[in-house]
């Protein structure tokens, strides 16, 4: 569950965000109607496309009202990040079984076409344990003419899982309608496990665990603010092979339009890439240089397959050490980063704290990840 404290947090940044945001960029502010649209849409879609058979996810977003309203605000700020579309959720299925992930839900068969993938580096969410699958539909490609940001032919679907305690909470899908627009929806699962319900207002604490699912207006503050939406999918967190769909089997299947010679490594040891890769998949999703976020903060922890030669010449390093502060919700830090000192860096500052008005991230996690902030530390105090 939300502290209040923490809801008021990302009331205010968002307010902030949708402030600025309206100001410089007609994109931003037209999707703050759009997201209003997604978000009331949480809502009020999920009654117009929910019509009868919605009673549970409908009750659902009802339930949480206030959280959803917090989250249409909060995407007024995120719509400066992507292409200015119409994201929201009015058109997702009402039913997981509708999404085409599985041909048999219950039994947890995968539909035809559907891969089950995995990113190198993950999104701390307080331990939930996650898969995620994605469909790209058949004879297209994925414009990686832009390397760092690719865009995903229309059709393509992402879904992912999250199990908190053994529980299997909930399943979320994007799913790519148009050239600018994604759906984007959260289904929680029955307790008999055969399907999942939309529920786009999310659900607070969801099937007897501490998890809370977001709403769709949620989704929007992380994903809004990558250039097309996927975070996970991407040339840099698929260079592995710990198993799964990976940039090799892309490259071979000639599913990429400018494919790379190979996968990408990152720079530096063991500490450097531990680090580097927490921040890319944790912080890069909003610190990045085609997000809102960027014109509030100009730190960038998205990693750039071109400037992966060493350490020092991540956009990472470059952006966070020795760099003042510039939020307009300050921490203590002396800088962003400061070499050899995680104590006086903002980063470490932030990624341990929770409830407070400059948690990093800003939502989506109410627990400290101890591993991942460890890993940062180590990064600093070796740089
Ligand atoms: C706190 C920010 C945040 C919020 C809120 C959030 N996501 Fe994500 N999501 C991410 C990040 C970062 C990744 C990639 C890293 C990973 O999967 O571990 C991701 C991955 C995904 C994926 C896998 C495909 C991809 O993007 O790479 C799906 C599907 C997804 N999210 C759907 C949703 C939906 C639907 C919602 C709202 C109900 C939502 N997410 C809310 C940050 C967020
Ligand atoms: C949902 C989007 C989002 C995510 C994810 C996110 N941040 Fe931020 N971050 C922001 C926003 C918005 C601000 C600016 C707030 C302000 O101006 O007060 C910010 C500010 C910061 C700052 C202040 C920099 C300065 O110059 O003052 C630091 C440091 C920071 N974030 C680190 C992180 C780290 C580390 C992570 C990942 C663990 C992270 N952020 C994840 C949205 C995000």
């Amino acid at each position: 569950m939300l502290t209040r404290v923490s809801l008021v947090v990302v009331l205010s940044i968002a307010a902030l965000a949708g402030a600025c945001s309206s100001d410089d960029d007609a994109g931003g502010s037209k999707n703050t109607g759009g997201a209003g649209g997604s978000g009331a849409g949480g809502s009020g879609g999920s009654g117009g496309s929910s019509g009868g058979s919605g009673g549970s996810a409908t009750g659902g977003a009802a339930g949480s009202t206030g959280g959803s309203g917090g989250s249409a605000g909060n995407t007024g700020g995120s719509g400066g990040g992507g292409t200015g579309g119409a994201d929201g959720s009015a058109g997702a299925p009402l039913k997981l079984s509708e999404t085409g992930l599985y041909s048999d839900t219950a039994k947890g068969t995968l539909a035809a076409g559907v891969v089950e993938y995995r990113p190198h580096y993950q999104l701390w969410t307080d331990g939930a344990v996650k898969k995620r699958w994605v469909y790209l539909p058949p004879n297209t490609k994925i414009d990686t003419s832009d390397m760092d940001y690719w865009v995903y032919p229309v059709g393509t679907k992402l879904w992912k899982e999250f199990v908190r305690d053994t529980v299997r909470v909930e399943t979320r899908l994007l799913w790519k309608t148009s050239d600018t627009e994604w759906q984007m929806m959260a289904y929680q699962w029955n307790s008999t496990g055969t399907d999942a319900d939309a529920v786009p207002g999310g659900v607070q604490n969801a099937s007897g665990t501490q998890h809370d699912i977001p709403s769709s207006g949620d989704c929007l503050t992380c994903h809004g603010k990558m250039k097309d939406r996927a975070a996970s999918f991407t040339a840099i967190q698929l260079s592995h092979n710990l198993g799964g769909l990976n940039l090799g089997d892309l490259i071979s299947q000639g599913k990429l339009t400018n494919p790379p010679s190979g996968p990408f490594t990152l720079p530096g040891n063991q500490t450097d890439q531990d680090a580097l890769g927490y921040l890319h998949a944790n912080c890069g999703v909003c610190h990045n240089d085609t997000s809102f976020v960027f014109t509030l903060v100009d730190m960038q922890l998205w990693l750039k397959t071109g400037n992966l030669g060493s350490v020092k010449t991540t956009d990472t390093y470059l952006s966070t050490a020795n760099k003042s502060l510039t939020a307009s919700n300050p921490s203590t830090g002396k800088a962003r980063l400061v070499p050899g000192d995680p104590a006086t860096s903002d980063i470490h500052i932030r990624m341990n704290q929770r409830g407070t008005l400059t948690q990093m991230p800003v939502l989506g996690t109410e627990i400290v990840d101890t591993v991942g902030s460890k890993a940062v530390d180590d990064w600093i105090k070796s740089l």
